[in-house]
């Protein structure tokens, strides 16, 4: 299976990169090529320091939608429709959006969009054969870089295809400890997005690090 990363060399872009790259053909997707090509040389680096098998090539945003059967949108909910609008080929792809609309003033407040979350404006755009779900929400990018570390956390993913669902749950659970939890329809990602900024508060008022969910 081949996973593209749109953004894929930002923040969470490049962690999930290399954490997916052991088990998938990862393509890692940017709007410069370049940058794209050096994010693959440090994954590959990366992973070839632990002794690890790794699958990453960098292109276009463009070339990761086209070559994928997978698309992560790992892009900031401020351009994700701009960027959407200067991509196509997404019919009968799965689509994973890890998306939070929020802002911060002195904290952090879940913002979203009318129409109610990051994941129903992308399914907006979209076009309506493309098989969108939500997963990665709240896991932070410190914590995908952190490669000689276990990540012991939930992920809730929500969508309305049943089969795109449980491939991007077989995906959440193949990483790390990761556990994939069944969340719902695309309807309640908005619950979904608003955990994260509860999260990076609960770590700002308490003084902790890279705060995670657990459901048990
Ligand atoms: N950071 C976290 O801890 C975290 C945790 C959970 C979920 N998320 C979600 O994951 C998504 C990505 O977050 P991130 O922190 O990885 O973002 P980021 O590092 O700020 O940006 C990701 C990539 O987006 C592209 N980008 C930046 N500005 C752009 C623009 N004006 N137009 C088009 N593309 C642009 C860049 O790729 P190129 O320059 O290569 O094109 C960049 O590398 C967000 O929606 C966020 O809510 C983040």
């Amino acid at each position: 299976m081949k996973i593209g990363i749109v953004g894929g060399t930002g923040d969470i872009g490049e962690g999930m990169a290399m954490r997916l790259s052991p088990y998938y053909d990862v393509i890692v997707g940017s709007r410069e090529q370049d940058k794209a090509e050096a994010t693959c040389t440090m994954g590959r680096e990366q992973m070839a320091k632990r002794g690890k098998p790794c699958s990453m090539k960098g292109v276009t945003n463009q070339d990761a939608v086209d070559a994928a059967d997978v698309v992560i949108l790992a892009i900031p909910f401020k351009h994700a429709a701009s960027t959407l609008a200067t991509l196509h080929g997404f019919e009968n792809k799965i689509v994973v959006s890890p998306v939070n609309p929020m802002e911060k003033t002195d904290h952090f407040v879940f913002v979203p969009p009318p129409e109610g979350s990051a994941a129903l404006m992308i399914r907006s755009i979209l076009p309506k054969e493309a098989r969108l779900c939500t997963a990665f929400n709240t896991i932070a990018a410190n914590k995908w870089k952190a490669l000689d570390e276990e990540l012991e956390y939930s992920v809730p993913v929500c969508g309305d295809d049943a089969e795109a669902k449980k491939t991007v749950m077989e995906i959440v659970n193949k990483v790390s400890r990761l556990r994939a939890f069944d969340a719902g329809p695309l309807t309640v990602s908005c619950m979904v997005e608003s955990l994260t900024p509860l999260l990076l508060n609960i770590a700002r008022y308490n003084k902790m690090r890279d705060v995670g969910i657990q459901f048990r």
